[in-house]
């Protein structure tokens, strides 16, 4: 099985980033896979310049779901809400070094986590109003 997977995909499953959870979180993603039954949670720390200062992640899944998660984490710190909403389940596997065919569906829940994550933001800062920071 290892046999099949890119040396990047198994150092992050292995040695996963950005593990846990933000209290405070700006915004929270959950999704689930009803096919495999894998479980993914994203919390994204967004600044009043919509910046995503901190990115966090629990993922009771697969080895793929769980390299992908370290790996979203990654790629969306430092980035705007405009730019993480273009961070597609695509680049998260390119950024792998690419997945097996049948392990692309786990890329898709990073992704579908990620956008999860933004809408809980934008809904959060909707029911704020325009006048409130943070
Ligand atoms: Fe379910 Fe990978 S097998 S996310």
């Amino acid at each position: 099985m290892e046999g099949q997977y890119s040396e990047k995909v198994m150092e992050h499953f292995k040695n996963p980033r950005n593990v846990g959870e933000i209290p405070d979180a700006s915004g929270v993603g959950n999704v689930g896979n009803p096919v495999c039954g894998d479980i993914m949670r994203l919390y994204i720390k967004v600044d009043d310049k919509e910046v995503i200062t901190d990115a966090k992640f629990k993922t009771f899944g697969c080895g793929a779901a769980i390299a992908t998660s370290s790996m979203v984490t990654e790629l969306i710190k430092g980035k705007t809400i405009q730019e993480a909403l273009k961070v597609s389940n695509h680049a998260v596997a390119e950024a792998l070094g690419g997945l097996p065919k049948i392990k692309m569906h786990c890329s898709v829940l990073a992704e579908q986590a990620l956008r999860g994550a933004i809408d809980d933001y934008m809904a959060k800062k909707k029911a704020q109003g325009p006048n409130s920071k943070g």
